[in-house]
């Protein structure tokens, strides 16, 4: 059975569990990854007691092993910025098309205060399940990487 779980920041997450976490998404998150660094960054931004705006984790676990699991971070900002920003989710490639990511994107849904920013690859299928949740695309996302 798939169990829902939720770490927030006042859980006082452990580097162990941080790095377990990080490492299932850079596992399956595939070719829509990042380096584990990074993963393990926004993390600790999510999960890391005072030094950010913080945020949240969702896990979907199958007989105590993490099947998908989901990173927001807030923004720290509201209304001219939405509020929070949907960085990682993934399900274990092995368990996909089988509702556990809408499941997982339900509960950051009813746990996240205000909007929620994501972005996507347009050749990306997750796309559909976003839009199915009412995500939209008005904006064109442009970015100078310096
Ligand atoms: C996106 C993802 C989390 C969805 O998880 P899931 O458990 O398969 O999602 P669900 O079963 O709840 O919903 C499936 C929906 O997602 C879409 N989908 C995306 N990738 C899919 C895949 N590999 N297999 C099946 N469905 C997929 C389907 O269009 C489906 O929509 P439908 O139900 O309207 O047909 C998962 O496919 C995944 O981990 N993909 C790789 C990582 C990724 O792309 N992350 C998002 C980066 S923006």
């Amino acid at each position: 059975m798939i169990k829902i779980e939720t770490i927030t920041t006042i859980d006082n997450a452990t580097f162990l569990q941080k790095n377990e976490i990080a490492d299932f998404l850079f596992d399956h998150l595939g070719k829509y990854g990042d380096p584990k660094e990074d993963i393990m960054k926004c993390l600790d931004y999510a999960l890391d007691q005072n030094l950010h705006a913080g945020g949240f984790v969702v896990l979907a676990k199958e007989n105590g092993k993490i099947v998908g699991a989901l990173v927001m971070n807030k923004t720290g900002m509201s209304g001219y910025i939405p509020e929070n920003i949907l960085v990682y989710i993934a399900v274990d490639a092995s368990h996909r098309g089988k509702g556990i990511g809408g499941k997982i994107m339900d509960m950051a849904i009813k746990m996240a205060n205000g909007a929620i920013a994501l972005h996507v690859e347009a050749d990306n299928p997750a796309k559909k399940l976003y839009e199915r949740l009412g995500f939209t695309n008005k904006y064109l996302e442009m970015r100078l990487t310096k």
